[in-house]
């Protein structure tokens, strides 16, 4: 694409001298800014959103997968919120369950499996073994680092919120400083906008699952069960999106 920046230069370079030039400077300036302001606001969303959707739609599927975690995850709901009303964000400190089940949901399907590429700015000596030349480009595999056998202990393959609740876990977040639990990457290109990301998806969870009395999963014929298969690419897809039926229940 040619950059407009160029294109005013030609157009209005050759004018004359006679207060073109500030024409010229204002009208450069004022592309420019549009390109970066646009080029910013590009870079927010598209960070933004299909993560967050990603992270909302492995979520739910976790928990309509699982009856007895879609059950305590209602009666805490139903004794926080009332069985009536929306959830929302000042809820969230006293609903412990729920952000177990986030930060669970973030651990086995981290929306962006290999966070970001980063490049090593000096030479790192003995990084597990291995000696890391300057300018490597690195990509971190938080998908694998979530599922390590040697840093969970208690069956990491398997979906269980109640590991966030335990004494070893439960002071753990997914700010940075836990490295077994990297969804958001660590240190300062960590994702900026975790503070506002990890109320969103709990706030929509818990908001799908208390607004409806039951959501029915609709299987492909034959199957009994969800398929959990993902995809790996930027963001960690499911295979199969995820059919569900909510049944009523009024709130408000
Ligand atoms: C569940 C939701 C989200 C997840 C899992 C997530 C995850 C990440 C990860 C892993 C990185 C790269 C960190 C690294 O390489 O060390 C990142 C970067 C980034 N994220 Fe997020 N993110 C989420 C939501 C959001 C939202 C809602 C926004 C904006 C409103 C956002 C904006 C950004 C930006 C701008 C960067 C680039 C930061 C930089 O390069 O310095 N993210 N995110």
């Amino acid at each position: 694409m040619r950059n407009p920046t160029n294109v005013n230069i030609s157009i209005y370079g050759h004018d004359d001298d006679n207060g073109t030039y500030r024409v010229f400077f204002i009208i450069r300036l004022k592309i420019h800014f549009k390109n970066l302001v646009s080029s910013h606001l590009q870079e927010i969303v598209g960070a933004g959103v299909e993560t967050t959707s990603a992270a909302i739609d492995w979520g739910m599927c976790e928990v309509l997968s699982n009856e007895r975690i879609a059950r305590k995850l209602r009666d805490e709901l139903n004794e926080v919120v009332g069985r009536e009303g929306y959830v929302t964000e000042s809820h969230i400190p006293r609903l412990p369950y729920l952000r177990a089940i986030v930060k669970e949901t973030l651990r086995m399907h981290p929306t962006a499996p290999l966070l970001m590429p980063h490049m090593s700015l000096d030479v790192c000596q003995d990084v597990g073994g291995y000696l890391i030349p300057k300018g490597t480009r690195l990509f971190v595999n938080a998908w694998a680092i979530g599922r390590d056998p040697t840093a969970w202990k208690d069956d990491p393959d398997k979906f269980l919120p109640e590991r966030f609740l335990s004494d070893a876990c439960s002071s753990m977040d997914v700010k940075g400083h836990h490295f077994e639990l990297l969804p958001f990457g660590s240190g300062r290109r960590m994702c900026p906008s975790v503070n506002l990301a990890v109320p969103l998806v709990e706030v929509t969870i818990a908001n799908l699952v208390h607004a409806f009395d039951k959501w029915e999963l609709v299987l492909p014929r034959g199957k009994t069960t969800l398929d959990m298969s993902d995809e790996c690419g930027i963001i960690l897809r499911r295979v199969n999106p995820l059919i569900a039926i909510p049944r009523k229940k009024v709130i408000i």
